[in-house]
């Protein structure tokens, strides 16, 4: 479930029909659940780390309950709270006893109330009892979750009838050669199964046409620009310039984005505001900063020369913007990058030095002075295969008030200046950093995190928990940061 997504509820099948006498839900995963290897699940699974975003990779295990939010201080300045219940001795079961009917289909309802979790049976206080837990042994801060869940959760009733369930819309057919070569797409074991289009197959007549568009300049108004020009391989695609200069030297606002593993997400730009790849692709083509060219113009420059490249790819030498869109998307999600120094040395093939090992446990670990840690929280939404957890934060830049972000996109002011996190993979090749690109290194990137956290109303919780003077890492601990993350970088990548 997840209230922020309106992700509210589930289905239960094959439960044998009949009168019950209680409901019992468990609020977590049993140690052998908990423990098992995420790959076996679906893209649409709840279980899919890619789905649910609960899960703590490289730690193992799911995070049962994240509850994080933002409250004012006494003395009114905005701070942060993120509360996560984890770890299987914590699993909580929660019995309703009643007459239930399951004869037949059956819609059961229940209300979830924050107020009670933190207030039922053992209140809790973000300034006495501390700003977050990692659900360690012995925190009396998950004594009081787990205690007072059962009144957090009330059964509202149950009625024979089943909610509509928006199904996924029915797969249209594509063209495709009469013969045709499927791809192997790879990627690493500690992935989540992606949720790649149904109505776009990966084969490799799509991706190599996708891979020859990429590189032609015929898609741009002056014919001087490919998507290659601001994406270069060498800069794990993305433009090593602070902004891209598009057709007639016009220059952008935003830096460059890396491609790879674009599989996973579910939405694109810095913004979110392209919300599948095909249509992504056909953006830069319009966009009067990037290329400034209008779709008609460019079928008809195709026309000209990419007649035979089409007819190989599709059923017929038909030129459209869908079948641009579906190639170029084809070739975007054949993009995966996995293999670094890190993932060798998840593997055991390769040992990290001392140093880099510091990092990542600095990386890894919470920020929580009362339960004895100093860590630097980068994991909350870095963490996981990815690197990131592909939801939109304020990572307490200062903004440019000209571009507000996610709120662009959504006209939501709790969206303001929330812009998409991230992966941190290939991150030594992709500067300079951030959506404007205003950092030149990571040293400047870490420094930012240590103690330059600009405290907004959209700060995110697990930054805005952290003390206004900041976290104050030890300069060796920067370096440690910097050499793990440098640690990310997949050289077999680049070969593509
Ligand atoms: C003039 C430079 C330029 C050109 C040309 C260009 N891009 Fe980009 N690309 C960018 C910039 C800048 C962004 C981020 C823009 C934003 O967020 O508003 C971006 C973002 C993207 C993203 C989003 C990645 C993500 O993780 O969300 C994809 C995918 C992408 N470009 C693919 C392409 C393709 C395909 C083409 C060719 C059809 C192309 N780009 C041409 C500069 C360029
Ligand atoms: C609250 C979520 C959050 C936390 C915690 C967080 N980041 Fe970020 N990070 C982001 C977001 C969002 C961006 C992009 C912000 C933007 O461009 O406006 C980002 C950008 C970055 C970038 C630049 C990436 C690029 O391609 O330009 C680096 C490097 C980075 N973070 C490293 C870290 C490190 C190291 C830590 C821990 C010290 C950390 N982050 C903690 C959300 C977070």
């Amino acid at each position: 479930m997840d209230a922020a997504q309106r992700r509210l509820s589930s289905a239960l099948e094959n439960i044998p029909a009949g009168q019950y006498k209680a409901l019992r839900l468990h609020l977590g995963l049993d140690e052998k659940t908990n423990a098992a290897p995420t790959s076996q699940y679906p893209a649409d699974h709840p279980l899919n780390p890619n789905l649910n975003g609960l899960h703590w990779s490289w730690q193992g295990g799911y995070i049962f309950l994240a509850l994080e939010g933002a409250f004012r201080a006494k003395n009114g300045s905005p701070a942060g709270f993120s509360y996560h219940l984890a770890r299987s001795p914590n699993r909580t079961a929660l019995t309703f006893e009643g007459d239930f009917d399951l004869t037949a289909d059956a819609t059961v309802d229940f209300a979830f109330d924050v107020p009670a979790l933190l207030n039922a049976q053992t209140p809790l206080s973000f300034t006495q009892d501390g700003l977050s837990t990692p659900s360690h042994k012995g925190d009396p801060i998950v004594a009081a979750l787990k205690a007072n869940l059962k009144d957090a959760f009330t059964l509202k009733g149950v009625t024979s009838s089943l909610p509509e369930i928006s199904r996924t819309s029915t797969v249209k057919p594509i063209a495709m050669p009469a013969k045709h070569t499927p791809y192997r797409f790879t990627m690493s074991g500690y992935f989540s199964i992606p949720p790649l289009p149904r109505d776009n197959p990966l084969i490799q007549e799509h991706i190599a046409l996708g891979q020859k568009l990429f590189h032609d300049t015929a898609l741009s108004r002056d014919g001087t620009l490919s998507c290659a020009s601001c994406h270069l391989t060498a800069n794990s695609f993305t433009d090593p310039r602070r902004f891209s200069i598009g057709v007639k030297g016009r220059i952008g606002t935003r830096h460059g984005m890396p491609l790879f593993n674009l599989a996973w997400k579910t939405s694109f730009f810095w913004d979110g505001r392209a919300p599948s790849l095909r249509e992504q692709a056909l953006k830069p083509i319009q966009d009067d900063l990037e290329r400034d060219e209008t779709l008609e113009n460019v079928v008809a420059k195709l026309e000209k020369t990419a007649k035979a490249d089409f007819a190989l790819a599709f059923d017929s030498e038909a030129i459209t913007p869908e079948r641009i869109g579906l190639a170029l998307e084809c070739f975007l999600l054949t993009l995966t990058s996995f293999d670094s120094k890190f993932d060798r040395s998840m593997q055991g093939k390769e040992q990290l030095t001392d140093e880099e090992k510091r990092g990542f446990e600095l990386f890894m670990t919470e920020y929580e002075p009362r339960m004895g840690q100093k860590g630097a929280d980068c994991f909350h939404c870095h963490g996981g295969p990815f690197f990131s957890d592909h939801l939109f934060h304020n990572n307490g830049l200062s903004p440019i008030e000209t571009d507000t972000g996610r709120e662009r996109v959504t006209q939501d002011e709790r969206d303001l200046y929330k812009f998409s996190t991230p992966s941190l993979r290939n991150i030594a090749l992709t500067a300079p950093y951030m959506h404007d690109g205003r950092f030149e290194t990571l040293e400047e990137v870490i420094e930012h995190y240590d103690h330059n956290l600009r405290r907004g109303p959209t700060l995110d919780p697990n930054l805005a928990e952290h003390p206004p003077t900041g976290i104050r890492l030890s300069s060796e601990d920067k370096k440690a940061l910097v050499a793990f993350l440098k640690t990310l970088t997949d050289e077999k990548y680049l070969a593509k």
